[in-house]
């Protein structure tokens, strides 16, 4: 089966760049800018990873990009993931960047974009694999900080095919960036929004999402299972979730196998994804193999991927038609 996964041509939806930051490269980065960092060993920066939810996780993954300060960090961040992708025949990435995770600290917005962008460019020329952007509002940070960035967001908007919402959903529901995702929208940028496990009101969080926002695709949102309703509604407009098992083993109490394979059932358009894999130890590949699945529901959850993706139809097409040969074969 793990040889199967392998040669399964992928997709990957659910990808944060900051949350593929390795030790090893966060010590070359460090050294490069003259950070000090207040661990000595790539062990020893590991064995501090210790969270339990959201909010512990978070606090490492905000302390770790400091590192990231020049648009050549920002390049070498985002190839190193393109190739670890490519090595694991991911095809297509749509790839998530927290923008004003490096702005609050002084980093401005273009050394970001541009390092991540010239990352993509070359990728796509030198191994193959396409990805396209998708810019994260941090939902803990004020609704008019994230409108800001959408604005400074404007001159750039050929590279950014979407928007997303992260970071501690604990009192900050998607309501709170209605006017936000109201104006992007009227801009073009297509929606998402993450609805992580197991959230305080995570179903009126979905619900709120789905009926009131009226989101492209869910990030998470396995909770939908508590509510026939959203799952019929989910079903109804063809809403893609993108699910990633180990990152919910780390700030929940499980993968979530169970209501993620019950879903894929249901015939949702579920997807598997990483995060963060510098952070919950597994790429795409490991996450498909965590699930324990038949060929027939890894190649539904890689049709599904592609189907959902923000591509144009003659390259989903094209995508899908590779997934159908190798089925094939
Ligand atoms: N930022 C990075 N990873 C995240 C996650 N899984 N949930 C919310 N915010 C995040
Ligand atoms: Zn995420």
């Amino acid at each position: 089966m793990k040889d199967f996964i392998a040669g399964l041509p992928k997709c990957e939806l659910h990808l944060h760049i900051e949350g593929t930051l390795e030790p090893e490269l966060k010590f070359e980065l460090a050294q490069r800018n003259g950070i000090a960092l207040p661990y000595a060993t790539v062990e020893e920066m590991r064995a501090a990873y210790a969270f339990d939810d959201l909010p512990s996780f978070l606090g490492v993954y905000y302390e770790g990009m400091r590192v990231l300060r020049t648009e050549p960090d920002f390049y070498d961040l985002a190839m190193a993931y393109l190739r670890k992708a490519a090595s694991q025949n991911v095809r297509y990435a749509e790839i998530f960047f927290d923008p004003q995770a490096h702005t609050s600290r002084g980093v401005p917005f273009d050394v970001v974009i541009r390092g991540l962008r010239r990352a993509l460019m070359d990728a796509h020329a030198q191994l193959g694999v396409r990805a396209q952007l998708i810019m994260c509002f941090l939902r803990d940070f004020q609704a008019e900080y994230a409108m800001a960035t959408l604005l400074e967001s404007l001159p750039y908007k050929e590279w950014i095919v979407g928007v997303g919402l992260d970071s501690d959903e604990k009192g900050n529901p998607p309501a709170k960036f209605a006017a936000v995702y109201e104006r992007a929208r009227q801009e073009g940028y297509l929606l998402t929004m993450h609805c992580d496990v197991d959230q305080e009101n995570s179903v009126e969080h979905i619900r709120q999402c789905v009926e009131d926002i009226q989101v492209n695709r869910i990030d998470h949102g396995v909770n939908i299972l508590e509510d026939p309703s959203l799952v019929q509604q989910i079903l109804d407009k063809g809403i893609g979730l993108t699910c990633c098992p180990i990152s919910n083993s780390y700030v929940t109490d499980s993968m979530k196998a169970e209501g993620i394979r019950k879903l894929l059932d249901l015939g949702v358009r579920v997807t598997i994804n990483s995060d963060d894999p510098a952070y919950f130890p597994g790429y795409v590949q490991e996450n498909l193999e965590a699930l324990e699945l038949s060929r027939e529901e890894l190649l539904q959850v890689q049709r599904n991927a592609f189907e959902i993706t923000w591509l144009p139809r003659h390259l989903k097409d094209a995508y899908l038609a590779e997934l159908e040969t190798y089925a094939k074969q």
